[in-house]
């Protein structure tokens, strides 16, 4: 029910977010909100926590420097920011985390096992950014958050984008890992950390295999480097590169630049998929623009096409059976008697939001794992720039620590 203006800073992949919301309280909804979206110099996501957070501090101080009058603090109160942090945390509190490792090609030493809202408001404190940082959240739970604080039918999350994962409201009683007080509600939001999620029975492939011993975070996020944005277009190049060497796929040499690690993103692998052109035009330009494979045949190209089909397909049958679970685990899934619950999923993430063949099969598939009855209940909605709304409202209602006399 909190008003007034309140920061979120989102961190989470190569880009990162500051956002400003206006709340108007009471359940009002937002007034105005406005953020931009800075991306991470390649350097700084393996070099010092300093730098990492000494250069986001300066992003953050640029944007507030531009702030309008309608969104100046009240009189007497400091700005206050809601951090979204969008990588394993052990967290006791919501005023702190420690790191347990980097995803998402970070690897940044020196912040492992550290309390990240310490690094983030030392850096604060170096560049001379005076706000009050007292709350960190994961994307999946800032995406709960944001969803339900318009949607009270939203039950569970779901990132699917650079990364994956996914959270759930779940009932304490359900939870033995929590020794804690139990909240009033009876529920907590359980942040399940399913990019880690591994088990003999995923059908992994010696590309994926490949991929992960070649990684810098080899054995771990096994389900993610199937699943993410970060991946799919890298599990697509390899397979083309064993196409290419082993029955001369493009012709008697290996393209150089198929051998180039990550060079073929998913959003080009998105556009290739979606090409409806009688000659795969589209499909024609990314193997020349990013991969420098000029005449290609119509042949070769509906198999670059398959290919693609073939990766996306999986990732999303996949994470459509990882929310099946979630779904069954809080008993979503089967029919009731009396009035059935609607069931809502906040989803959100550049992979499940621009790749359509990706999304369609993942909608697909989670109606075939829940027969057509239950499917009726369940809605998949899209919670746009849900995390850092979520985090600016859960700053909002832990907003009585962050007096401006504080310090
Ligand atoms: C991180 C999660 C995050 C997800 C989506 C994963 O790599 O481990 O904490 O929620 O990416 O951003």
């Amino acid at each position: 029910n909190e008003k007034g203006v309140f920061y979120a800073l989102d961190l989470g992949g190569t880009n990162f977010r500051i956002l400003r919301v206006h709340l108007k309280g009471e359940g009002g909804g937002l007034a105005a909100q406005e953020f931009t979206e800075v991306s991470i110099p390649p350097n700084l996501m393996v070099g010092t926590s300093d730098e990492l957070f000494g250069y986001i501090v300066e992003e953050v101080l640029k944007f507030v420097a531009q702030e309008g009058e309608d969104f100046h603090p009240a009189v007497g109160r400091k700005r206050e920011l809601g951090f979204t942090f969008s990588f394993p945390v052990m967290q006791t509190s919501i005023a702190s985390g420690t790191l347990i490792r980097w995803t998402k090609g970070f690897n940044v030493e020196d912040t492992v096992g550290q309390d990240v809202v310490v690094k983030l408001n030392a850096a604060m404190e170096r560049k001379g950014l005076d706000m009050c940082n007292q709350r960190q959240v994961n994307d999946t739970v800032g995406t709960l958050a944001g969803g339900r604080y318009t949607n009270k039918d939203v039950v569970a999350s779901v990132i699917l984008g650079t990364g994956t994962n996914a959270a759930y409201v779940e009932c304490v009683q359900a939870i033995p890992k929590w020794h804690g007080p139990l909240p009033k509600s009876g529920e907590m939001v359980v942040n399940t950390e399913w990019g880690n999620f591994q088990t003999s029975h995923l059908p992994l492939t010696e590309y994926d295999h490949a991929l992960d011993a070649e990684s810098i975070n080899p054995g771990e996020q096994i389900f993610e480097k199937i699943i993410s944005g970060m991946y799919l277009g890298e599990i697509v190049r390899r397979v083309l590169c064993r196409l290419a060497e082993e029955a001369s796929f493009f012709g008697g040499s290996v393209p150089p630049k198929l051998k180039v690690p990550f060079i073929l993103q998913t959003p080009d692998m998105s556009v290739m998929h979606h090409d409806m052109s009688p000659d795969l035009k589209l499909v024609g330009n990314k193997l020349k623009d990013v991969l420098d494979i000029s005449n290609s045949s119509l042949k070769v190209r509906k198999v670059v096409i398959e290919v693609c089909n073939i990766v996306a397909t999986r990732g999303a049958r996949l994470a459509a059976a990882g929310l099946f679970g979630i779904l069954k685990k809080i008993g979503r899934d089967t029919v009731k008697t009396g009035e059935q619950q609607r069931s809502v999923i906040a989803m959100d993430g550049g992979l499940f939001e621009h790749y359509t063949e990706f999304r369609k099969s993942l909608e697909n598939t989670l109606c075939e794992l829940l027969g057509s009855e239950v499917s009726e209940h369940i809605v998949i909605e899209h919670a746009n720039d849900g995390s850092g709304i979520g985090a600016a409202l859960l700053a909002a209602s832990h907003s009585k620590y962050c007096q401006a006399d504080e310090s």
